[in-house]
């Protein structure tokens, strides 16, 4: 038994001696296995006890614990000595430069097609001189009912439910009801008349609308562009010229416009748009056959417009005798048309595969 523990005495003392050897990890890992592995010395001098009496093993099994934890807490502290020496190796060596270019691990990404169809239209708007102007999604009544002329018991207002903000959430401020999520972005006509105080007024506004509708063609989120124009002597035939040089950029060179009357409470008058089809040229016939898109008639209703009535003019704070247009559309309509997708909610979705064709 004596024999049996010095072997373990003799073990322990090996170990601090290579443990401080060690010159990396590795020979550290192999030296725990040599040590205490399964076949290691450690289970080697064990296997000895069996020969003991059965007085003694208590005690060399004491030792043996002692012996093993001993080694244990070597390797440890010898696993942290090296990745102290590696730290400080690091830190005293030459500087990490963190300036060189990325390895591009990841494909890199790209904008989402309704991103690059309001881009497309802002900049188009902007080649005729119109600079991107922006208000709140989170709107009160007055912006965006009241002073376009929908009053609390307009019928228009039907066709604009929207999501009404508790006012308690607001401090409790406002009225009831006279916070809500925007239902268009015409509002933002009126803001930018305020800000820009004095006319010329030419802005044009993207951004996200709310409405309470879900269907096949209808999220209760989706994405507007408005346009105004206001200045001295602007007339309906400047929005015929400017609807149509739009159509034409976006659409492409052939494409034609038309109007029909129609009533939006802030314009007078107003109309609708329509463009010629993109996708039948306007034939209404696609190989042979019924084109789905314009249902036949060439036509695809794009906008709503017309000449902003005088009291929109008055409450943005234009001076009188002033005229101007406004427009709106909405985006992934006009990115449904663009790039020939016929499901609206393929643009909520996030599927890449739909997504990465852009
Ligand atoms: N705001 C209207 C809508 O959302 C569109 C529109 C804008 C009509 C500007 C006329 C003038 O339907």
């Amino acid at each position: 038994m004596p024999d049996l523990l010095s072997q373990l005495e003799e073990l322990a003392a090996a170990a601090r001696r290579e443990v401080a050897a060690a010159a990396d990890e590795r020979a550290l890992e192999e030296l725990r296995v040599r040590l205490l592995g399964k076949k290691g010395e450690l289970s080697a001098a064990l296997r000895g006890m069996g020969q003991l009496p059965a007085e003694e093993r208590p005690r060399v099994g004491e030792v043996a614990n002692r012996v093993r934890d001993q080694i244990e807490t070597l390797l440890a502290e010898g696993r942290a000595r090296l990745a102290k020496a590696k730290l400080d190796a690091e830190l005293s060596g030459p500087p990490l430069d963190p300036t060189p270019p990325g390895r591009q691990l990841l494909p890199r990404g790209h904008r989402h097609p309704i991103t690059l169809a309001a881009e497309e239209i802002a900049a188009i708007f902007g080649r005729l001189g119109y600079e991107v102007a922006s208000g709140p999604e989170i709107e009160l009544d007055w912006y965006n009912f009241e002073a376009l002329r929908i009053a609390a018991d307009h019928p228009a207002r039907d066709m604009q439910d929207t999501f009404y903000v508790d006012s308690k959430t607001l401090g409790g401020a406002q009225p009831p009801r006279s916070v809500v999520l925007r239902t268009h972005t015409s509002p933002v006509q009126i803001r930018a008349m305020k800000r820009r105080a004095k006319p010329p007024v030419r802005v044009i506004c993207p951004g996200r609308v709310y409405r309470s509708d879900y269907d096949q063609t209808h999220s209760p989120m989706f994405h507007q562009v408005e346009g105004l124009c206001v200045d001295e002597g602007i007339t309906f035939a400047d929005l015929k010229g400017t609807l149509a040089a739009f159509a034409r950029a976006f659409f492409g060179p052939g494409t034609k416009t038309r109007f029909r009357p129609s009533y939006f409470p802030f314009v007078e008058p107003g109309a609708e748009v329509d463009v010629s089809c993109s996708i039948c040229g306007g034939t209404g016939r696609k190989d042979g056959k019924r084109c789905g898109t314009c249902k036949e008639t060439g036509w695809l209703e794009v906008l709503g417009a017309g000449m902003v009535h005088p009291e929109v003019l008055e409450n943005g704070g234009m001076p009188k005798g002033v005229t101007g247009f406004a427009f709106g559309f909405g985006v992934e309509r006009m990115a449904m048309l663009r790039y020939r997708v016929d499901d609206l909610r393929l643009f909520f979705e996030n599927d890449l595969r739909f997504l990465g064709q852009f």
